[in-house]
């Protein structure tokens, strides 16, 4: 008998991935899809990966508890991964409400589909570490305590203590990996490493000559969503669910990243980027830098993808594309 999963979030940059891995796995994997007037595109990232069609597709939002019930009772999952989210920080500014609705609350509504349909289904969350925000530490771990400086940060923090109160009030096997940034080539456009990338392959197409960007000083601890879809496979494999930081251990500035992709196609940075104070932010999260340390010893976890491969896998990713006009 096939293990069955039900993953949130299927058609964004992680549900793709997983949705691969599980399979790999021998999997069957379903996922909740939110209707949408574009039907044609909406699966982008699955083709990409060339597992468009192996995936059995359920309507569904993560607003709609009543929808979420209806779509447990139907699969009966042994395996929920709630990725689903309003993800993008810059935008949780202007639509704060729907971000606390989706990010925050529909996590919460999640939990209680489990609880009330399956609840010895295994449950993982996506947190993030955008919720250490203004840093108390400066390398972040389990321990560290949050401070976050978004209504996306914000919403993140309540579904994580929902998630650890629900493994502690109700005995669910409910875990949340505190996940620092990962990229990939499926990265959606509107997030700065896949941004400079795509930027990067139209200047060396002669499709642009500039590439505008905001604050270029922030870190970010960047790794590959490949590697990292596989640390959330692996915390609902352990005999106890638990909070895991997933990491790479290494920092970088947004500059330095412009720098590697640039460089990458023989060009450089200082005479193709300009500073647009439209994509400076209300509140910034300067650094984050990630201590990966449980992860590795109780998960045997550990990033295979280096910065540099990372950059390099992107930037071809986005020439391809260009060359071939394709979608996403
Ligand atoms: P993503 O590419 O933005 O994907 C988000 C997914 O959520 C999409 O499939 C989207 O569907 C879906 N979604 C949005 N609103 C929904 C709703 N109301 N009901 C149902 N589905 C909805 O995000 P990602 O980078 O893969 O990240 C996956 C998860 O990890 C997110 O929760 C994110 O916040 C979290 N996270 C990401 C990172 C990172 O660096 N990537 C780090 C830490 C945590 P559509 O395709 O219809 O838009
Ligand atoms: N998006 C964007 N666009 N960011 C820019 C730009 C720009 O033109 N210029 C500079 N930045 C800076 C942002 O100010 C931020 O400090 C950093 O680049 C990274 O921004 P994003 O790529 O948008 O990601 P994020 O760190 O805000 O959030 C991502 O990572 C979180 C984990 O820490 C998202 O994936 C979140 O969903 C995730 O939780």
């Amino acid at each position: 008998m096939k293990k069955v999963t039900l993953i949130t979030g299927v058609t964004g940059q992680d549900g793709a991935y997983l949705s691969k891995f599980l399979l790999n796995q021998g999997y069957e994997v379903h996922g909740l899809l939110r209707r949408s007037a574009s039907a044609d595109v909406v699966d982008a990232r699955l083709k990409w990966l060339g597992i468009n069609g192996k995936i059995k597709l359920h309507d569904g939002n993560l607003t709609d508890l009543s929808g979420l019930i209806r779509v447990m009772q139907e699969v009966r999952p042994a395996e929920v991964y709630n990725l689903a989210a309003q993800s993008f920080v810059k935008s949780s500014w202007q639509q704060p409400l729907l971000t606390g609705q989706v990010t925050g609350v529909g996590a919460a509504n999640m939990l209680e589909a489990v609880r009330i349909a399956c609840p010895e289904a295994r449950f993982y969350q996506a947190s993030s570490s955008e919720m250490f925000g203004l840093i108390q530490e400066p390398v972040q771990s389990e321990t560290t305590p949050f401070y976050p400086r978004s209504p996306y940060a914000a919403a993140k923090l309540y579904a994580h203590w929902m998630t650890v109160n629900y493994r502690e009030s109700f005995h669910m096997h409910a875990s949340s990996g505190i996940l620092f940034n990962h990229e990939s080539p499926l990265r959606g456009i509107e997030f700065v490493t896949r941004k400079i990338t795509d930027g990067v392959a139209r200047i060396k197409l002669g499709l642009e000559k500039t590439l505008a960007l905001g604050n270029l000083d922030a870190k970010r601890d960047w790794g590959h969503a490949r590697d990292y879809v596989k640390a959330m496979w692996l915390m609902l494999q352990q005999d106890k669910p638990d909070d895991y930081v997933i990491a790479t251990g290494r920092t970088a500035s947004v500059r330095e990243f412009c720098q590697l992709a640039f460089g990458h196609v023989g060009l450089k940075m200082e005479d193709h980027v300009v500073v647009d104070e439209r994509f400076l932010r209300p509140a910034e999260v300067d650094v984050l830098l990630g201590n990966p340390a449980k992860a590795k010893q109780k998960l045997g976890w550990a990033p295979e993808t280096s910065l540099e491969d990372l950059v390099g896998e992107m930037v071809e990713a986005d020439l391809q594309r260009l060359r071939g006009q394709e979608h996403l």
